[in-house]
């Protein structure tokens, strides 16, 4: 049984526990349990008491002291919920918001080398072509100078797709050169285009991977000749690897759709890699003047016209100019790759810049 003035302060004391926020909680807690707080008080003066009053009165107090402590604790527990409830509402992260605009993409080095080759052509007045990754065989092969059953369609691994019966099946183009064709066809001489593309052969390797991407050039008119080609090609090649003494060395060579032909190596360092320095030689493109049968092909009269074309890979290049070592990772789309090859979108090839 709870003395008259102990039922009042509890009485009191839980009224005002159950309507403290966290700091008058505080507060309540020193005011009546704290070292000279109201229970504590009441607990000394026990000391100074009867031993039978005492007893009475002690398990009083007591119960007060409990009862207060443990509506103390509850309030406590009841503000902590709704304060971390509180937190939690404040502190969602809503993810149907759109994404920061953050510059996570590059500009891949096989689209930066397409457009570096476009803005040195370009200057030079050349324009961009481009024609169908499945080529019809006549495009591919035989207006290029390569009839059926010609050792030279052996020196490309064609991949073949099913074609009508009775036909030459339709091949993913083995080149850029079948552009030359199309463009021949449609468009009356001068004529100065270059044709970036994909390209397929069935080859895989480190350095061959069976899509890849070359370049086409071509240039036909009255009174176009070799001499027009080495230029061309010189000035290209100073300008791509931004090196304007880089030797270039014009090979004679083979092919069914220029007559004559030449490889086109530059000057290396086989050891270290340095484009332009050391010894050594490195193939780099194939050219040479267009055919007559070719022109003839087309329709066009070997006899008053006649020009060069060459063919160069883009992948090999790329790997050349920024020492990036295994073709095959062109592909995989590791956006830590393309971080480090990668370019700025910001950034477009221009020719002030050297290229
Ligand atoms: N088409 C040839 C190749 O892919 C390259 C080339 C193009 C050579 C134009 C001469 C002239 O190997």
């Amino acid at each position: 049984m709870l003395d008259p003035d102990l039922l009042q302060l509890q009485a009191e004391s839980e009224a005002a526990i159950q309507a403290a926020d966290s700091a008058a909680l505080e507060n309540l807690r020193v005011r009546l349990l704290g070292k000279s707080g109201q229970i504590t008080a009441l607990l000394k003066a026990l000391g100074g008491m009867e031993p039978e009053a005492r007893k009475a009165r002690g398990a009083a107090v007591n119960e007060l002291k409990n009862a207060v402590s443990t509506a103390l604790d509850a309030r406590k527990a009841i503000l902590d919920e709704a304060a971390l409830t509180q937190r939690l509402q404040a502190e969602r992260i809503d993810i149907s918001a759109p994404p920061r605009p953050e510059t996570f993409g590059t500009i891949h080095p096989i689209s930066r080398t397409m457009e570096e080759i476009a803005a040195i052509f370009g200057a030079m007045g050349f324009t961009i072509k481009d024609g169908p990754d499945i080529e019809d065989d006549w495009y591919n092969f035989s207006a290029l100078n390569i009839p059926a059953h010609h050792p030279a369609r052996a020196m490309m691994d064609t991949f073949y797709l099913q074609g009508q019966p009775g036909q030459r099946p339709p091949v993913l183009r083995t080149h850029t050169s079948p552009v030359q064709i199309r463009t021949l066809l449609k468009e009356p001489p001068p004529i100065r285009i270059i044709v970036p593309g994909r390209t397929f052969r069935a080859d895989h390797d480190a350095t061959h991977s069976p899509m890849f991407h070359q370049t086409e050039g071509l240039v036909v008119g009255k009174d176009i000749t070799l001499a027009h080609l080495k230029g061309c090609l010189i000035d290209f090649l100073r300008a791509f690897f931004d090196s304007p003494d880089l030797p270039v060395r014009f090979r004679a060579s083979y092919f069914p759709f220029t007559e004559p032909s030449m490889e086109v190596d530059i000057g290396w360092n086989r050891k270290t890699g340095e484009i332009g320095k050391g010894s050594d030689w490195l193939e780099i493109l194939g050219s040479g003047m267009v055919h007559p049968n070719v022109l003839a092909n087309c329709g066009i009269d070997p006899r008053e016209y006649q020009g060069f074309a060459f063919g160069v890979g883009i992948e090999r290049i790329t790997m050349l100019k920024h020492g990036i070592a295994d073709l095959r990772l062109f592909y995989e789309s590791d956006v830590r790759w393309l971080r480090h090859y990668g370019f700025s979108p910001l950034a477009p090839a221009m020719l002030h810049e050297g290229v």
